[in-house]
């Protein structure tokens, strides 16, 4: 798959990356598309963003929509999953005493944003600890059941979380918490491009995404996506020229003809919104190289990677297949000073890997996409295999 489909990437020749899944790698088409657009505003700056911004803006908004099994309306573009999660979570009214109920595998930034959250209004926050390996949908659901409350109002969840890479289960959950006036909250950084999402079949209140990981467009696109009826309640974090001050009203129009929701949310004064203009071009990329089937490939490949290294640690899996990532791993190593073996394998192998301390796990993340190749992953298992001292000798693997 790889020696081929890398061509299209700009990325180092000499550094062995497997890390697509922190900020993701843009295909040369793409990039190149966003870098049109970048130059079209700056040859034209007022024509851009004064007069045809708002038409602009509406492309990828219907494109992605249909994409992601949405209206057009029901999604806004924001630069990262960190603000678009920002934007719905101050949103919220919370009170004294009201719960957040989430899990121990949410990613740090956002923990921070619940904490400023809890800190102004007075809520908190209720971690369940999910049991690995997670093996059942429903052991899932009833950890996190046990965790409601009478208090309970906003239900936190990761759709594939960063620190595990678990594919949480969340549609049941979100359909539960719909019927106990709770609302759903699902930081879906991991998953557009990665697995296929119908946002209205999982039925979350708010479900926000990058473009920029899985999707490979240019780094600074992501959506916020708010349901209809819940869409009334969110304000802007900046308030600018989409902001109306009968917004609220029932009816009432956007400042740029959109409804309030998208007008006030897309206008952030002045900006550069080239990455997510691009977006179009990533998902003709995709669907000109059959990219569900390239996903599909590197799956085999992460899945088979993370099976070798089980062998060589003998340590257990975090998670049966159908609850892994799947272009992303979270491979348990022994106990290490991770740092340094991070920082090693770049100096001395130049491979790009997370390695981390999660809880009381040594962790190395493997992220592939389709500009990775099995010898890299051969090269991988060789280098940890020699840090670790797990008794390999290099080119003499397991199978
Ligand atoms: C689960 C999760 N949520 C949110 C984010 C934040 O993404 P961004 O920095 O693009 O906002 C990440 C980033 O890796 C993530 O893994």
């Amino acid at each position: 798959m790889s020696d081929n489909l890398a061509r299209h990437f700009n990325l180092r020749e000499d550094v062995t990356f497997l890390n697509h899944g922190s900020f993701g790698a843009c295909p040369r088409p793409v990039f190149e598309a966003y870098q049109a657009w970048q130059l079209e505003l700056e040859r034209e700056p007022v024509d851009f963003l004064a007069r045809h911004l708002t038409e602009n803006m509406r492309v990828p908004r219907e494109v992605l929509a249909a994409e992601l099994g949405c209206g057009s309306e029901d999604i806004v573009g924001v630069v990262n999953a960190t603000t678009g999660l920002n934007i719905a979570i101050q949103s919220l009214d919370l009170k004294p005493g009201d719960q957040i109920l989430t899990t121990d595998h949410e990613y740090g930034a956002l923990e921070k944003t619940w904490a400023f959250v809890c800190r102004r209004t007075g809520a908190e926050v209720v971690t369940v600890n999910v049991p690995l390996p997670l093996t059942s949908a429903e052991g899932f659901a009833d950890a996190i059941r046990a965790g409601i409350t009478d208090r309970t109002r906003v239900l936190f969840l990761s759709h594939i979380t960063s620190p595990t890479a678990l594919l949480f289960p969340v549609e049941t959950l979100i359909a539960e918490a719909r019927e106990r006036g709770i609302w759903s909250v699902i930081d879906g950084a991991h998953t557009p491009g990665h697995i296929p999402l119908d946002l209205t079949a999982i039925g979350a209140d708010i479900y926000s995404g990058n473009c920029h990981k899985w999707m490979m467009s240019p780094k600074g696109s992501a959506f916020l996506y708010v349901r209809p009826d819940v869409q009334g309640m969110i304000d802007p974090l900046v308030v600018s020229h989409g902001w109306t001050a009968t917004s609220k009203e029932p009816g009432a129009k956007g400042a740029f003809g959109n409804s309030p929701y998208i007008d006030e949310i897309e206008m952030q004064g002045t900006r550069d919104p080239s990455a997510w203009l691009t977006v179009p071009k990533a998902l003709e990329f995709r669907a000109e190289h059959d990219w569900w089937a390239v996903a599909a490939q590197c799956r085999d490949l992460a899945q088979e990677t993370r099976a070798r290294m089980e062998e060589l640690t003998g340590l257990p899996p975090l998670c049966s297949p159908e609850f892994c990532a799947p272009q992303m791993v979270a491979m348990p190593i022994p106990e290490c000073d991770p740092q340094d073996i991070h920082d090693t394998l770049y100096a001395r192998y130049k491979i790009d890997i997370p390695v981390f301390r999660w809880q009381d796990r040594c962790i190395a993340r493997l992220s592939v996409q389709g500009y990775n190749s099995r010898p890299q992953m051969d090269a991988l298992l060789d280098a940890l295999g020699e840090l670790l001292d797990l008794g390999v000798t290099p080119g003499l693997r397991l199978a």
